[in-house]
């Protein structure tokens, strides 16, 4: 039976149970009698359909048309009086059926302002930035980071919030990689679920973004994202299959560029075919702040509500609509149907019954929660002769750079929080959009010296390279803090700004016992590697950065971050070496060539082509030593379970994340065998231990990450024969190899991994 014929069925015997049956001594609450569909006995599905049944068509055009929650648009528009001032978005509720209004704030590491001076700015906990909680490959600590700013955003007032950004980093300098979980769909689909889940744990919706192949920053609004099915399939959508799987998150929020030429918030494949149809998503699609384009073709390919429309040029879901409804270009149906996803969404996460309230915010205790993410986010690259961490006898250490005498960098545009206490510096960046650059006020340098009274600290702000080479001449260590701004709505040079090349390269010159902080969104180049130490990516370190930073630094922590995005040697290597388009004409049609690499993103293009990166994806030290052992691969039908030995075979206790890799043996990369490189992500798990001691993991293999999608078949199919399967520190520290034998087996593009 059809799942719209088994829905009328419930739905008629729902109508005969739910609705009250008024006895002679029983007399049903009046609120269950007149709203039948507060009864939480019932399904998020039955109570929608309930509820869409007493809308009349005008409060359900209120459900799909969204407005703006700030100031910035005066005088063209003045947000509601009901909207959270400077929030993202807001739409009414329906006061008559006891539909909530809903609030949406962004983003996804904490609740942001939209940046107008006559909003209240929110000063609200900060997360690390999503490349760096993708850096902890610690799925527990992204969900308690999730469940920490969505119990900010519930306290705040906020119902929806517009996190989870899950798109692949198919370029190393898209502006926006420091807002996603990095290169690999695995890895990008377990981080990013899981802060999902812990974001929706506070009864709230969240969602899931950009949908989908929003791969760079230039052009972003017309830019075509070029892809066969196969090779999306295979890449970015498997890390949104993968979240959606682990998160159900409430809406997807469809992303401003084209596909194929066709824009995401009106493309058929994506809203209809991809998501709602092979699998089976219930929820809802809003548009990106000005990625709705049109009304019937909009609305018929999937899209369920218009965000924000004063960003459109002009409203789509509002009059055109109910215009759209009246010459059935669009039909009742379609519109029954963007209402109950809807309201399902807003009853399965808790909207209806657990009504949002303001409230306190214990920010002591978050500031726990974000800097133990950023901790264990942080990558030791390099640390020669065990300059790091910083020796008890260290007398006399120079701190050099990137404000951190006072602060920490964090990523700008409408992910931006506001920091608690106020920013570090002001004054920096653009006035307007994505600016200003934000420093959070917890300082490294203050941090370090709380942690080492012994040592004199010195500290140079690094604007003068010579002055700053004369500082640390001498020094028994020199810490260098490098930056790298990047931002939405602007892709970023590899090379770091403000010719920080040239000042670490004086300070190295003048000192070789010179170790580089990064504070960074992403890959950078460093012509200075060989001549310092140790290097340190400390990404956006978030609310309490400095003192996750000292802490690595001084060896209270032992750093326990891996790379999930590669940093490679130069553009060169890239599928792109120039981002296609031109930042300087916004309107530009521009098309990007997905095809050269097709699902072969990050290490899997490095693997392919044979190229050897600067730092491979997984890469990441520790103050210890893990030895991997006991190799051992089971295939049962479709489940292929890897198991292993991790021991500390150092003298410090410490986090490791052993990882599994698999690919066919001897894959030809003509293409043949349809695998886009040798080998994928198949598994990891962060392990901790003690020195000597050891553990046992066993990883399951999802069979997606086994197969090919055949795009005729519509399903992922796994050929018969011999599998490699690689346990190693990271990409290209594969230390163990196990040859497995597969059958054959074909899975319908419906498998959802249960
Ligand atoms: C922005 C972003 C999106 C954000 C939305 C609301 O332009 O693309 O991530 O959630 O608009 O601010």
């Amino acid at each position: 039976m059809k799942r719209q014929q088994m829905r009328g069925l419930v739905m008629a015997l729902m109508l005969t149970t739910a609705l009250p049956t008024v006895t002679a001594h029983a007399q049903v609450a009046t609120s269950s009698a007149s709203k039948p569909w507060m009864n939480t006995k019932l399904s998020a599905d039955q109570r929608a359909d309930l509820i869409v049944a007493r809308m009349t068509p005008d409060e359900k055009l209120t459900l799909v048309f969204g407005y703006f929650g700030s100031n910035q648009q005066k005088p063209k528009f003045t947000p509601h009086a009901e909207a959270r001032m400077g929030s993202a978005g807001y739409i009414p509720g329906i006061p008559r059926l006891g539909v909530p209004p809903q609030w949406e704030t962004d983003a996804g590491v904490g609740v942001a302002t939209q940046r107008e001076s006559s909003d209240p700015y929110l000063e609200r906990t900060s997360l690390p930035s999503g490349i760096a909680t993708a850096a902890t490959w610690n799925p527990d600590l992204a969900f308690k980071g999730g469940a920490m700013i969505g119990s900010e955003a519930r306290a705040s007032g906020f119902n929806v919030q517009l996190a989870g950004g899950a798109n692949l980093a198919r370029d190393p300098r898209n502006g926006r990689n420091f807002e996603y979980g990095g290169e690999d769909p695995l890895l990008a689909g377990v981080m990013v679920g899981a802060q999902i889940r812990g974001i929706q744990s506070n009864n709230i919706i969240s969602t899931i973004k950009h949908w989908a192949l929003n791969g760079q920053e230039t052009n972003r609004m017309t830019v075509s994202s070029n892809i066969g099915d196969a090779a999306a399939r295979q890449s970015d959508l498997l890390a949104f299959e993968f979240a959606i799987e682990k998160a159900s998150p409430g809406a997807v929020m469809c992303a401003y560029n084209r596909i194929n030429s066709i824009y995401a918030c009106e493309s058929d494949y994506l809203l209809n075919e991809v998501l709602k149809k092979d699998w089976g998503y219930t929820g809802y699609v809003m548009s990106d702040w000005g990625g709705t384009h049109s009304t019937a073709k909009a609305a018929n390919a999937g899209l369920d509500q218009e965000s924000a429309y004063t960003f459109d040029k002009q409203p789509f879901f509002g009059a055109p609509l109910k215009a759209a409804l009246a010459d059935g270009s669009v039909s009742q149906a379609r519109l029954d149907d963007m209402a109950r996803r809807i309201t399902r969404s807003m009853f399965a996460h808790g909207l209806f019954d657990h009504p949002v309230v303001k409230g306190p915010i214990d920010f002591a205790a978050h500031a726990k929660v974000t800097q133990a993410d950023a901790e264990e986010a942080i990558v030791l690259l390099k640390n020669d002769g065990g300059l790091l961490p910083i020796a008890k006898s260290a007398r006399k250490i120079v701190v050099i750079g990137s404000h951190s005498d006072v602060g920490v960098l964090s990523g700008g545009g409408s992910s931006q929080v506001f920091p608690v206490g106020g920013m570090a510096v002001k004054g920096l960046g653009p006035k307007g959009f994505p600016g200003p650059i934000v420093y959070h006020p917890s300082s490294p340098l203050k941090a370090l010296q709380a942690r080492n009274p012994a040592a004199r600290f010195a500290y140079d702000d690094g604007s003068d390279p010579a002055a700053a080479a004369k500082a640390a001449a001498g020094a028994d260590l020199v810490i260098v803090f490098a930056h790298q701004w990047a931002a939405e709505s602007q892709d970023y040079s590899l090379t770091l700004a403000d010719d920080q090349d040239a000042l670490i390269d004086a300070v190295a010159a003048a000192n070789s016992k010179t170790a580089v902080v990064l504070e960074t969104g992403g890959p950078v180049l460093m012509p200075w590697l060989p001549k310092v130490g140790a290097v340190v990516e400390a990404w956006y370190a978030g609310t309490n950065g400095g003192e996750a930073i000292a802490r690595v630094l001084t060896g209270e922590v032992n750093p326990s971050g891996r790379l999930p995005i590669t940093f490679p040697r130069s553009a060169d290597q890239l599928p792109r070496p120039v981002i296609d388009g031109d930042h300087s004409k916004p309107e530009l049609m521009v098309d990007a060539n997905y095809d050269i690499e097709g699902a072969a993103v990050g290490y899997k293009w490095f693997d392919k082509k044979g190229h050897q990166p600067l730092f491979a994806f997984g890469h990441g030290l520790s103050y210890s030593t893990f030895g991997y052992s006991d190799l051992k691969t089971s295939a049962a039908g479709d489940t292929l379970t890897v198991s292993f030995k991790v021991t500390n075979t150092g003298k410090t206790a410490g986090k490791d994340v052993p990882q599994v890799y698999v690919g066919p043996k001897g894959a030809p990369l003509d293409g043949r065998s349809g695998w886009e490189a040798p080998r994928r992500l198949g598994g990891f798990k962060k392990v901790e231990l003690a020195p000597g001691a050891s553990t046992t993991v066993a990883v399951t293999v999802d069979p997606r990450l086994l197969a090919t999608f055949d795009s005729k078949a519509k399903a992922w199919t796994i050929a018969a024969g011999a599998y490699e399967v690689s346990l190693g520190a990271s990409s290209r520290d594969l230390r163990a190899k196990a040859e497995v034998t597969l059958a054959a087996k074909t899975l319908p593009v419906t498998y959802d991994g249960k």
